[in-house]
């Protein structure tokens, strides 16, 4: 079996295309314009460039978008300030600190500053009770653009044996704690495995569907899965560079042998690196409208 290709630059294009069209309609029906900024503190090469994507997506849409890049040594307390400055800016709708940051400055300590209306990431901890309790609330985007490219590719979950690689707060636990909810994408029988799992083949061998989010280029093999196999790679991982000094970026997976053993599966680039941007957008036209007092 040669897998089908799940496109996320094709799934997220048609999204972008949606949200274009409503972002329009908010502007000219209410003159309301969704306002986004995106704080990065450091100079991570991979950081920059997500946020760069980021602002430029919102460009494209017609959110109004600011950049601060702030030096790889601003305190705890400049970056607080900055925020309060923000969360009391009513142009901005949406506030994005991306992660990580660098060790000095306490990440929990920063993400509960963010007021929770204006948190377009979903990490705040009202939104993350929200989204436990499957109530109405800003869903993180990574697992929400997993869900969207799972349901808008036809994967039925309902009953599936969902195999989850990693635990991270961003990824690895949302996207878990989502599919065993009982609504559209969920319904999902749900293991999460990570670095103390002690035979993760065994457990990836039964999945329906795979989600990995580890961050170990290549880590998932033709060896671990079954025929018929979804895999979903949310792994970005950076293993050279070309010659003209762009990098070659690897998913989790062993692409080039699990696709020939899956159904379906997401490419790396072009799987869920576009749907993450997307739903960000998603997130901050929600936003626009919640102050609007529209929805
Ligand atoms: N770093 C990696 N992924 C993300 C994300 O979705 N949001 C933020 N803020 N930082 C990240």
């Amino acid at each position: 079996m040669t897998a089908k290709i799940i496109s996320g630059t094709e799934t997220a294009k048609a999204i972008r295309e949606e949200l274009k069209k409503e972002i329009a309609e908010l502007k000219e029906k209410h003159n309301v314009v969704p306002g986004l900024v995106t704080i990065l503190v450091g100079e991570d090469p991979a950081s920059q460039s997500y946020v760069s994507a980021k602002n430029k997506t919102a460009h494209a849409l017609g959110i109004h978008s600011e950049q601060v890049t702030l030096a790889a040594d601003t305190s705890e307390q400049e970056l607080l300030g900055l925020i309060d400055k923000y969360n009391r800016d009513n142009k901005i709708n949406g506030i994005l600190v991306q992660l990580p940051l660098p060790k000095h400055i306490d990440e929990a300590k920063v993400l509960y500053a963010i007021d929770p209306e204006k948190d377009v990431d979903g990490f705040h901890p009202v939104n993350v009770g929200k989204m436990v309790l499957g109530e109405q609330c800003y869903l993180p985007c990574t697992p929400h653009g997993i869900l969207e490219l799972l349901t808008r590719s036809g994967v039925n979950t309902s009953g599936a044996e969902v195999v989850v690689i990693g635990r991270s707060n961003i990824v690895g636990k949302p996207i878990s704690n989502l599919m065993l909810q009982k609504r559209a994408g969920g319904n999902a029988t749900v293991t999460i495995c990570h670095t103390r799992t002690k035979d993760m083949a065994a457990h990836t061998k039964r999945a329906d569907i795979i989600i990995a989010a580890v961050g170990v280029p290549k880590m998932v093999t033709a060896d671990m899965v079954k025929d018929g196999v979804v895999i979903i790679d949310v792994g970005v991982n950076r293993i050279g560079k070309t010659a003209d000094g762009k990098a070659i970026l690897a998913g989790d997976v062993d692409y080039d042998a699990v696709k020939e053993k899956a159904s379906a599966i997401t490419p790396v680039p072009g799987g869920v690196g576009p749907m993450t941007i997307t739903m960000l957008m998603k997130n901050t036209l929600q936003a626009a409208r919640q102050a609007a007092g529209l929805k």
